[in-house]
């Protein structure tokens, strides 16, 4: 009874019974050895595999909850960074491998029913940065994705780099290693090349720079970054401003997770307003001065909420909105003016020529007068008459026919 009384009791204070197997695991545990040999076993441009042993045996592997937590540090930095808590003991990553970077793992076994964890030491390797002085690298690579499958990438030649220096761009995203081929200088005098094989929404793309010169050896630049975060999209295309001042804009595609900007500049003052607008190709502008000129234009990126893109498409067409109050204005007083001064110079006309009366009972006019030829030279055929006038190349063969303007030269 007692020896029972007394299981009861430890299962009440530790409700979970703990079988022998168990107990021997967690005592062997409490002597976890690192891992041992760290060992990068595949390299593809800046992608390394890294595999180890953890030296656990088969039992303990069987009965436990086995993790491998796993951190890294670049040279130039002070901090690891936690990375994952791997399963299984081989680990991809891309690291940015001309910084040098130190990578550690160490092993984390818990009892299936989590009653005791116990961790290993770490276990540290450094990937030493490629050969090459740090000035030769390309400097401030960057690289646009847009039109839903072209990347163009461009850098600045390092500030050590010889003159004969030549970049290459390698790329992967997936499959296969491939050499970038087309190469050009922008507008700025920065280096590139351009690809037109990337998937958006697809795995990340891993980019290497590097070089040859005659000279000296140039340090190869690795990243890699996820394509739709370096998308641009395509600019918003047929802005237009409607007469009661609602902006319209087109996508190709839309409009699920856009964000849009747009930009109203009062052209009288010189200054800027930004509205943003999403998932909608509409605006209504309410904020503008009728008295003054603007002009409108919008451009496009994906919203925060769905991974915003790092850059702004380029902008719309741009659209002017004219000063439509003080215009109306204007053309009334215009208008106006016109017309008075036409009114008076029609009255000073038919008073100065004391003519105003005859001008106003003048006879209806006699068309035989007005179409001498209809009526001298055709007898009144119309028809006839009327193939003479057109068409004009036809003129020449039939008699010119003269249409005099105007009563009064008859009277
Ligand atoms: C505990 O470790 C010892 C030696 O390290 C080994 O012989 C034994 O099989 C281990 N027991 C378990 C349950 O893993
Ligand atoms: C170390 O790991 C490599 C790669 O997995 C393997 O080929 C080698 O045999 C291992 N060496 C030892 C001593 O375990
Ligand atoms: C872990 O490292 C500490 C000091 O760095 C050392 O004293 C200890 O013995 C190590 N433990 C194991 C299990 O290797
Ligand atoms: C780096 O490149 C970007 C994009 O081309 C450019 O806007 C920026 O001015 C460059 N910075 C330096 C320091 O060259
Ligand atoms: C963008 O892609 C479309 C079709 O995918 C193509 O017709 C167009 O020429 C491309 N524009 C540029 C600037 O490459
Ligand atoms: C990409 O590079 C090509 C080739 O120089 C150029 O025609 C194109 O305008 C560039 N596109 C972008 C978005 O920078
Ligand atoms: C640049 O990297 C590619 C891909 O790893 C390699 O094939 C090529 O030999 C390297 N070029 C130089 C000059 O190191
Ligand atoms: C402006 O007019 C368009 C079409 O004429 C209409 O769709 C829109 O709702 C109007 N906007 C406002 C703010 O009245």
């Amino acid at each position: 009874m007692a020896p029972l009384a007394c299981c009861l009791a430890i299962s009440f204070v530790f409700p979970v019974v703990l079988s022998n197997t168990d107990m021997q695991v967690l005592k062997n545990i409490s002597e976890l050895k690192p891992p041992t040999n760290l060992t990068i076993v595949d390299r593809q441009l800046g992608e390394v595999t890294i595999s180890w042993n953890d030296g656990l045996s088969e039992i303990i592997k069987a009965s436990t909850r086995v993790k491998y937590p796993f951190e890294y540090k670049y040279f130039d930095s002070q901090t690891w960074q936690e990375d994952s808590r791997l399963l299984e003991s081989e680990y991809r990553k891309t690291f940015e491998l001309h910084r040098g970077v130190s990578v550690r793992v160490k092993t984390m076994v818990q009892a299936m029913r989590k009653i005791k964890k116990v961790e290993s030491n770490w276990t540290v390797i450094d990937i030493q940065p490629p050969p090459g002085d740090h000035e030769t690298l390309a400097s401030n690579v960057s690289c646009i994705v847009y039109n839903n499958s072209l990347m163009n990438c461009t850098w600045n030649q390092g500030s050590k780099a010889p003159h004969d220096t030549r970049y290459e761009m390698y790329y992967r995203q997936g499959g296969n290693i491939s050499q970038c081929t087309s190469y050009f200088l922008d507008e700025d005098g920065r280096q590139g090349c351009h690809v037109s094989q990337i998937e958006v929404n697809a795995e990340n793309v891993i980019i290497c720079v590097n070089g040859s010169s005659n000279s000296t050896l140039i340090q190869a630049y690795y990243t890699d970054f996820s394509p739709w975060e370096y998308e641009m999209f395509n600019a918003p295309i047929n802005l237009k401003v409607l007469l009661n001042l609602s902006v319209t804009w087109e996508m190709l595609h839309c409009c699920r997770c856009f964000q849009f900007q747009l930009q109203v500049t009062n052209l009288d003052q010189g200054h800027h307003e930004f509205f943003i607008v999403e998932e909608e190709t509409k605006y209504s502008l309410q904020s503008i001065n009728l008295t003054e000129r603007y002009s409108v234009k919008v451009r496009v990126k994906s919203k925060s909420t769905c991974g915003e893109n790092k850059y702004w498409s380029e902008w719309s067409n741009e659209v002017f909105i004219e000063r439509t109050l003080s215009l109306n204005m204007h053309w009334f007083v215009h208008m106006s003016v016109v017309l008075v001064t036409m009114v008076g110079l029609l009255l000073i006309f038919a008073f100065g020529r004391y003519r105003v009366l005859e001008v106003a009972f003048k006879p209806i006019p006699n068309p035989q007068k007005k179409f001498k030829a209809l009526f001298e030279e055709y007898n009144g055929d119309f028809q006839n008459w009327m193939n003479c006038q057109v068409p004009v190349s036809e003129l020449d063969e039939c008699h010119p026919v003269v249409i005099e303007e105007g009563p009064h030269i008859e009277a």
